[in-house]
C-alpha cells in the first residue's frame, strides 16, 4: 500500500474558473467531518477555491471572504463551515472560541491562512496550497496528509492540467515575486 502522505498532485489553473471548476470537482468527493487546509499568499485564489467547493456542495448563496468573522457557514449537500484566519493574534484565540471542534463533524471545513493554527490544525486534513498571484497561472498542490483523505487526488479532473509526481522529490513551491 501507498501511503497517503507521499502522494501529491499539482494542478496548474489558468485562471479563477478553473481554480473555482477544480475545487468544485473536489466537492463531490466530501464527506462529513472533512477538514482542508488552504495556504498561499495574498490574492492567491483561496477565497476562489472555496467559491469553487461551496458551489459543488450545492450552496446557493455567495461565499465571501469571513473577513469580520472567522468562520462562516453555509447550507448545501453538506454544511460548508468557512474560515479565514487572516487577521487571527494566535492560534489559542482561534481554539478559545471553539473554531476547530466538534460542530464540524457534520460538514466540511475550508480553513484560508491554515498555517496560522501551527500544530492546533489536525493533523488529518486535505493541503491544498496555491502558488502564484496576480495573473500568473496557480501552481496548486494536492497533499493528502492521511490515507482517508487520498480519495481528493483521485477527484481531480481529467480535463486539468495535472501530473502526479511524489511529494518526497519534489521541491517546495517557491515564492513568486
Ligand atoms: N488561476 C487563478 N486562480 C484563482 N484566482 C485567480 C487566478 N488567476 C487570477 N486570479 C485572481 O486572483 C485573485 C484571487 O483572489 P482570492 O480572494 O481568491 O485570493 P485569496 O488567496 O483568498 O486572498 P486573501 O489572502 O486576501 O484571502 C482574484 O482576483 C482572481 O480573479
Ligand atoms: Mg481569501
Amino acid at each position: 500500500m501507498i501511503a497517503a502522505q507521499k502522494l501529491e498532485r499539482i494542478v496548474v489553473t489558468r485562471d479563477p474558473a478553473g481554480t473555482r471548476a477544480l475545487a468544485a470537482a473536489f466537492a463531490a468527493a466530501a464527506r462529513p467531518g472533512d477538514l482542508i487546509s488552504l495556504v498561499g499568499e495574498l490574492g492567491a485564489g483561496k477565497t476562489q477555491f472555496a467559491k469553487g467547493f461551496g458551489a459543488g456542495l450545492g450552496i446557493a448563496d455567495t461565499i465571501v471572504s469571513p473577513s469580520f468573522v472567522l468562520m462562516a457557514e453555509y447550507r448545501g449537500r453538506l454544511p460548508l463551515f468557512h474560515v479565514d484566519l487572516y487577521r487571527l493574534a494566535n492560534a489559542a484565540e482561534a481554539l478559545a472560541g471553539g473554531l476547530i471542534d466538534e460542530r464540524q463533524a457534520e460538514g466540511v471545513t475550508i480553513v484560508e491562512w491554515a498555517e496560522r493554527l501551527a500544530d492546533a490544525m489536525p493533523a488529518e486534513r486535505l493541503d491544498v496550497l496555491i502558488d502564484g498571484a496576480g495573473d500568473d497561472p496557480r501552481r496548486i498542490s494536492i497533499r493528502p496528509s492521511a490515507e482517508s483523505y487520498a480519495r481528493y487526488l483521485e477527484a481531480v479532473p481529467a480535463t486539468v492540467e495535472a501530473a502526479e509526481i511524489p511529494a518526497a522529490g519534489s521541491p517546495p513551491a517557491e515564492a513568486r515575486r
